[in-house]
């Protein structure tokens, strides 16, 4: 072995020398560099290298104290394919300086390096201390943490810290560097409260130390919470008694920190605290009229607030609440004007319909403002409450809610109709259904009705949206199938179930003709019995036919029996007209007719009977020959 014979040249050119020595070294760099340092409990010296292409020979390190027995040289053997070895710390002397090389199958490789076993040093990791971080008593929040030193080496070191915000990525270095002699404690300033950190460390030796130690063990921990800031009321605060019970709700601190919260409801003398609540909502009794809302173990400088609970008249609650959707964005925009007063601030609320009560989410406007601009996570067609309220210091006063869409879409269905008694008779009445919020996915503005009679073209009329029922005059008889559809501003919804039926082919006479036949039919069965003897059914079949039996009268021989009521009757009409409108055909027949004797049997019947009956100035003028007689 030809080791470098003089102990006394300096280090750079004794390396010179031993590179001028080895003829097969390789150019530094081609192979990747040896590198040595100090690691682990052991202190041993651990030399690492990257992997070689040629990796079944074993390689060899040689090495050589520079301090003491410098002619000797020692080798240590590594296992094929490893790409580091280790050098035992029984066979070095601390503070040496050791000369490194390498060989495989005799031809050396790397440059040989001079390792400083004092400095050449990888430390152990500091040790954070669990539980020991303390916080400041004031504003703004700081937070002192208890750390341990590496074990080894027991020399002066210098340590970073770097700490992790609940969510954040990527670390932040804590300044300044800390030194191990004295020993200071790692400090972190202007902390968020109601939060989550991490902090981790490293070390290295304080002087010509370049080899950090690997990262401790990040320490986490939960920074003090404030009490809720933002508290509202899901559901209406100023429910009439029997309502469903409105939530104190209060905004979540994030996903980092579990906070139990204290609630307090008071009104008047009487007052009612809740301790362990969880996150994020309480009911509110009945009775309550204030509500505060702290957090366990907040910190002092946090004032809680108080909620007052109280409602105003409706004239003070904010006006004319709008909601439109914004074009190309899925936010709302909600409008209103102010009521009599002007208030605190606005609370702008929102929840999607059907979901729980404390599924809400709401954002405060500040005075001047009568419109925000909603930037939640709105589902396109699919319907929110929406409500304002104004926040006084005395109390609350909400306006009813209104519907919104996070963009309106045409309904997914269309009404089901149904057929209703025809109105009149004989014309078909329709009427259908509502449609849910769901099924419109916007806000309804029209229906259309079609029908299709036989094999025809169908036929459609846009309605109101405030139209359920229709008649439909002039349908043409046979079967028709009818439908609905509804339209909201993005386009109009499907059909609607259809409804089938089928229409008489004379909608009059099937309909009306068995009113006007029955009562004729009985008459004419009656009058026929009654005079069927005496063989004037062939006179009356005449007379009766037309006019003033369609009019119900039912016999006209009792219109003449009273003959006061004929002069009463008379007197007033100008006689001429009788000649003028009589069917004189008829006349003829029924002047001889001893129809106008049988009264006199009847005579003794006086009473009312021919108010309801009364004969037409037609009738009377056909018996236009005893009328003379009897006014004379
Ligand atoms: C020596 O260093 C190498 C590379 O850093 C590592 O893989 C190996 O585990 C270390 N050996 C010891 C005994 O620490
Ligand atoms: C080192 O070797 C040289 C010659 O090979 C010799 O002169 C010298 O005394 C040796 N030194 C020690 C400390 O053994
Ligand atoms: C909340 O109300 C309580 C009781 O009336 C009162 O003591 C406290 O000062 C109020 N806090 C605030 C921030 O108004
Ligand atoms: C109203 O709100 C908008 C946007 O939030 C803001 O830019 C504006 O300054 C507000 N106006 C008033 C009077 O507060
Ligand atoms: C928005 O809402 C949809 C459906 O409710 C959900 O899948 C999505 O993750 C939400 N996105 C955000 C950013 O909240
Ligand atoms: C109904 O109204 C819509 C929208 O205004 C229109 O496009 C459609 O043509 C109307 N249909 C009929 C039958 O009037």
């Amino acid at each position: 072995m030809r080791g470098p014979r003089a102990a006394s040249l300096r280090p750079l050119s004794l390396l010179s020398l031993v590179v001028a020595l080895l003829p097969g070294t390789r150019a530094q760099g081609s192979a990747g560099l040896l590198q040595c340092f100090r690691v682990g409990s052991q202190r041993n010296l651990n030399c690492s290298w990257e992997p070689l292409p040629d990796s079944r020979n074993p390689i060899v390190l040689h090495f050589q104290s520079r301090k003491y027995h410098s002619n000797r040289t020692q080798t240590v053997a590594v296992p094929a394919g490893q790409s580091w070895g280790t050098i035992a710390r029984k066979k070095f002397t601390e503070a040496d300086h050791l000369l490194v090389w390498g060989t495989q199958g005799g031809r050396p490789l790397w440059t040989p390096v001079l390792v400083d076993l004092e400095t050449r040093v990888k430390p152990d990791t500091p040790h954070l201390l669990p539980g020991g971080v303390d916080f400041s008593e004031d504003a703004p929040l700081e937070a002192t943490v208890q750390w341990q030193p590496p074990e080894w080496p027991s020399k002066p070191l210098i340590c970073q810290f770097y700490y992790q915000r609940c969510l954040e990525q990527g670390w932040s270095l804590l300044e300044p560097e800390v030194k191990t002699v004295p020993l200071s404690p790692v400090e972190m300033q202007e902390l968020e409260l109601t939060s989550a950190y991490k902090v981790r460390g490293r070390c290295r030796v304080e002087t010509k130390g370049d080899l950090w130690s690997e990262w401790s063990q990040a320490l986490h921990f939960q920074t003090p919470p404030a009490a809720p800031k933002d508290v509202w009321i899901a559901g209406n605060p100023c429910m009439t008694p029997g309502s469903p019970a409105a939530l104190l709700v209060w905004k979540a601190p994030g996903p980092c920190v579990q906070v139990s919260y204290q609630v307090w409801f008071w009104a008047g003398e009487k007052m009612q605290m809740q301790e362990e609540v969880p996150c994020c909502s309480w009911p509110i009794p009945a009775w309550a009229r204030w509500a505060r809302v702290s957090a366990k173990d907040g910190v002092p400088w946090v004032p809680s607030t108080n909620l007052s609970l109280f409602c105003l008249a409706a004239d003070s609650a904010p006006q004319n609440v709008v909601v439109s959707s914004i074009a190309g964005t899925p936010g709302l925009l909600v409008s209103w004007q102010q009521g009599t007063q002007e208030p605190w601030e606005y609370v702008v609320a929102w929840a999607l319909d059907g979901k729980a009560l404390e599924d809400v989410s709401w954002t405060r406007i500040s005075l001047g403002n009568h419109s925000a601009v909603l930037l939640g996570n709105f589902t396109r067609g699919v319907p929110y409450h929406i409500s304002v309220t104004a926040v006084f210091p005395e109390g609350l006063a909400p306006a009813p809610s209104v519907w919104g869409f996070g963009e309106e879409l045409a309904p997914v269905a269309g009404p089901a109709v149904w057929r209703l008694p025809d109105d009149p008779l004989g014309t078909p009445a329709v009427a259908w259904g509502e449609l849910s919020k769901h099924q419109l996915r916007g806000h309804l503005s029209h229906y259309t009705w079609c029908a299709r009679s036989g094999s025809r073209a169908s036929v459609c009329v846009n309605v109101s949206s405030s139209t359920r029922k229709v008649t439909l005059p002039e349908l043409p008889w046979g079967p028709c199938k009818l439908w609905v559809m509804a339209a909201t501003i993005a386009g109009q919804g499907p059909p609607g179930p259809s409804l089938q039926f089928h229409l008489p082919g004379n909608t009059l006479s099937w309909g009306v003709l068995p009113r006007i036949l029955c009562p004729w039919a009985l008459f004419l069965l009656v009058c026929c019995l009654g005079l069927a003897t005496s063989g004037r059914c062939l006179h009356l079949r005449h007379k009766v036919l037309p006019r003033w039996v369609l009019e119900k009268v039912p016999d006209p021989a009792n219109s003449h029996s009273g003959h006061p009521h004929i002069e009463q009757v008379l007197q007033p009409q100008p006689q001429p007209q009788a000649p003028g409108d009589v069917p004189i055909l008829e006349v003829e027949e029924i002047e001889p007719m001893p129809l106008i004797e049988p009264p006199q049997a009847s005579t003794p019947v006086h009473s009312g009977y021919e108010k309801h009956f009364m004969p037409t100035l037609e009738e009377l003028s056909l018996l236009g020959p005893p009328s003379p007689h009897v006014l004379a």
